[in-house]
């Protein structure tokens, strides 16, 4: 049984916001904190009670504030220590729980910190990071290259898992352990409700299995962050990239009280063979795989994270979803993923049902993993057909402005926008959604709206209905005497003859009205009430 805590954190809606660029409002083109604070009742209408907000802390920006410069600042862009204070206040006056972005693999190459580590081999900072005469091993940085820079004023190499800008902090050395715990408390006792943690699976290196992730003393780090008195009401996710039960079971388990969730990231490689190939996956392929975890999670006590897209990928729907039937298709995946039992985490703009947009150069593009493969590309094939696969995997896709209206910049800014706004701003933006008959916003809306009225939807049992390659997804959500069958049919019309969907219609994204209708039309997606006991 899952504990009272965990239960709670099943009824978080949580919505991902990448602060650079979700509102501007003070007209430099970047996203900020009094930007976030103007739109949380933009966010409360849609049925959020949490927000994950990306990086914010100083930093130089190689890599969009995973390169924290100063963990107890914000980044100039963003605003001040007092902006951030009146957030805090601000959401917790709605009743809403405010997560932030740690990011504790690695630091800026402008940490103190790390400035101080490359002056010499015997100062109090100097095992802080990974130094080497000569690199003990062919690592390769995330973004490309090796992991190994060399440092002219140390003389020595260090080890950089993604940008030679962000230095691989070395946990084996007390005082980071020490230093991170500090700062874990101090936005603790700022009042924030949460962390999302980021590749925590690197802090631990296992060099001797040649593994840049998953070490020996992985969990006693993770365990010295969060099982402590002062951080155990605290919701904690893991970006973690491991498919493997026993080590989910590791890092998430209540009775180990380190983390309360993991981000797990098998569903979403459905439609690529890799990031950067372009190709197209089946919404059969999507419940296979969710079918799976959030029934084998539930029966071992684990909290799974429910999420279709983030900052890191083009958007789902360009895998996943129709062009012929962009809202049923959106709507589709949002009833299927989200009325599951588990952690619901948004992304911005994904309420909007975006597709990826598309450029004719790569000056319109600003991600340095990006920037970086379109050249390694560009070495093997022609610069269109780089750029074909830029435009699919981009990270830049989920990064551009929040479109907010059809206004020049999607409303985004009265300045320029720090990168360009979407191609189809002008058709895909919230204005225009609110305007249809066939809004994604309100769909997602009534969805939000399901979860928190329902028992059932939050911690009710998952069974599925529909079997494994099945063109349908199906499954019943129960809790006492009430249960919820939810259908969505994929692509093509068809009878489903599903005795478990009857009683009362909760949602439908056409209209239906007759219950025992057993035509499901393409994307068509039904939710059933009723009380087993009447
Ligand atoms: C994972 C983050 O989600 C990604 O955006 C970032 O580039 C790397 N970690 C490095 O911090």
């Amino acid at each position: 049984m899952l504990n009272e805590k965990h239960k709670n954190f099943l009824g978080w809606n949580i919505y991902q916001i990448y602060p650079r660029s979700f509102f501007d409002a003070n007209g430099d083109g970047i996203g900020d904190l009094p930007g976030v604070i103007e739109k949380l009742d933009y966010l409360k209408e849609l049925g959020i009670n949490a927000v994950w907000l990306g990086p914010c802390f100083k930093s130089p920006n190689f890599d969009n504030g995973y390169d924290v410069a100063d963990y107890r600042d914000i980044m100039d862009e963003f605003g001040t220590m007092a902006d951030m204070r009146r957030l805090i206040d601000e959401m917790h006056k709605r009743d809403m729980k405010l997560i932030l972005d740690l990011v504790p693999n690695h630091t800026s190459y402008e940490h103190t910190w790390f400035q101080e580590s490359r002056k010499s081999r015997d100062n109090p900072y100097s095992n802080y990071y990974y130094w080497f005469d000569t690199p003990p091993n062919d690592w390769e940085s995330m973004f490309g290259g090796t992991a190994y820079a060399f440092d002219e004023t140390r003389g020595q190499y260090y080890l950089h898992s993604y940008t030679p800008q962000q230095p691989d902090l070395n946990w084996n050395e007390p005082g980071v352990v020490k230093g991170m715990q500090d700062v874990v408390d101090f936005w603790v006792d700022m009042g924030v409700d949460g962390f999302r943690i980021d590749v925590i699976d690197q802090i631990s290196k296992d060099f001797e299995g040649n593994r840049n992730c998953f070490g020996p003393r992985l969990h006693e780090f993770i365990q010295a962050l969060f099982s402590r008195e002062k951080t155990a009401h605290l919701f904690t996710v893991g970006e973690c990239w491991t498919g493997e039960l026993d080590e989910i079971h590791r890092h998430i388990h209540q009775d180990r009280q380190e983390l309360s969730t993991l981000f797990q990231f098998g569903h979403l490689n459905y439609g690529r063979e890799d990031k950067f190939t372009p190709a197209k996956g089946s919404l059969t392929q999507l419940w296979n795989c969710m079918r799976y975890w959030v029934k084998t999670m539930e029966e071992q006590d684990l909290l799974i994270s429910l999420f279709t897209d983030n900052h890191d990928n083009g958007w789902m729907l360009e895998r996943l979803g129709s062009k012929e039937y962009p809202y049923e298709s959106a709507t589709c995946i949002a009833a299927m993923m989200y009325l599951m039992r588990g952690v619901c985490f948004m992304y911005q703009g994904q309420e909007l049902g975006m597709f990826n947009p598309h450029y004719d150069t790569i000056k319109e593009f600003d991600d340095i993993e990006s920037l970086n493969m379109y050249r390694q590309l560009c070495e093997t094939m022609s610069s269109v057909q780089a750029l074909d696969k830029i435009n699919f995997g981009s990270r830049d896709n989920t990064r551009r402005p929040f479109c907010w209206s059809g206004q020049e910049n999607g409303g985004f800014t009265t300045g320029k926008p720090w990168i360009p706004v979407h191609s189809d701003y002008k058709s895909c933006n919230l204005e225009a959604d609110l305007g249809s008959e066939k809004s994604v916003w309100r769909f997602y809306r009534d969805v939000l709206h399901l979860r928190k009225t329902h028992t059932a939807l939050r911690v009710g049992s998952f069974e599925p209905l529909a079997l494994r390659d099945a063109s349908y997804c199906a499954y019943t959500r129960t809790a006492g005497d009430e249960q919820i069958t939810v259908v969505c049919n994929f692509e093509k019309a068809q009878e489903l003859d599903i005795p478990d969907a009857c009683g009362e219609i909760l949602l439908s994204n056409y209209g239906r009205k007759k219950k025992n209708d057993k035509k499901y039309e393409p994307y068509e997606v039904a939710v059933f009430w009723r009380k087993t006991n009447g």
